[in-house]
């Protein structure tokens, strides 16, 4: 594997351009799933200017707290609760471009203002877990992000 990730571009869908093949390369070569979650995040808190990466992970229908990369956050969610219990529940992604309009947003961080939340399915159509990305600036997220965050989850083998 790569000992960096390399990052020339600078807008946003060149750096998902530059890095996509890069995380390909890093997951396909490791079968752990926690190990490829984690380095994920890693990825993708190095290439953006993101607050917070992170996974969560049902569990006894819940969401637990997995691999991320950013302050500490809460560790569990019931389903339908927060942005992320949503996407659960919804089985969609949730863009939210201000916190502060999503009834019952769940503040890990008051420096949160944004954020994505991307269900991830098993091969059955189940939830298994959602990325939820969040950034400390209003309206960070949108379609670039919903269709390349989704690739990546798709690199990682659950
Ligand atoms: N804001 C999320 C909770 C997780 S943290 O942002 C890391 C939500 O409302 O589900």
């Amino acid at each position: 594997m790569a000992e960096e990730l390399k990052l020339t571009a600078t807008t946003k869908e060149e750096k998902y351009i530059e890095i996509l093949p890069q995380i390909k390369a890093l997951v396909e070569t490791e079968n752990d799933v926690v190990a490829n979650l984690a380095n994920v995040c890693a990825a993708l808190k190095f290439s953006f200017d993101f607050f917070w990466v992170g996974f969560y992970l049902v569990k006894n229908n819940q969401l637990v707290l997995g691999p991320f990369q950013g302050p500490i956050a809460c560790t569990r969610i019931n389903f339908g609760k927060g942005v992320c219990g949503t996407a659960w529940q919804k089985k969609e992604i949730i863009i939210v471009d201000d916190v502060d309009d999503f009834p019952g947003h769940i503040a890990c961080s008051s420096l949160s203002k944004s954020e994505i939340v991307l269900p991830i399915f098993d091969n059955q159509n189940n939830v298994i877990g959602v990325l939820d990305v969040d950034s400390d600036k209003l309206n960070s997220f949108d379609q670039t992000d919903a269709i390349n965050l989704n690739k990546i989850i798709n690199l990682v083998k659950f």
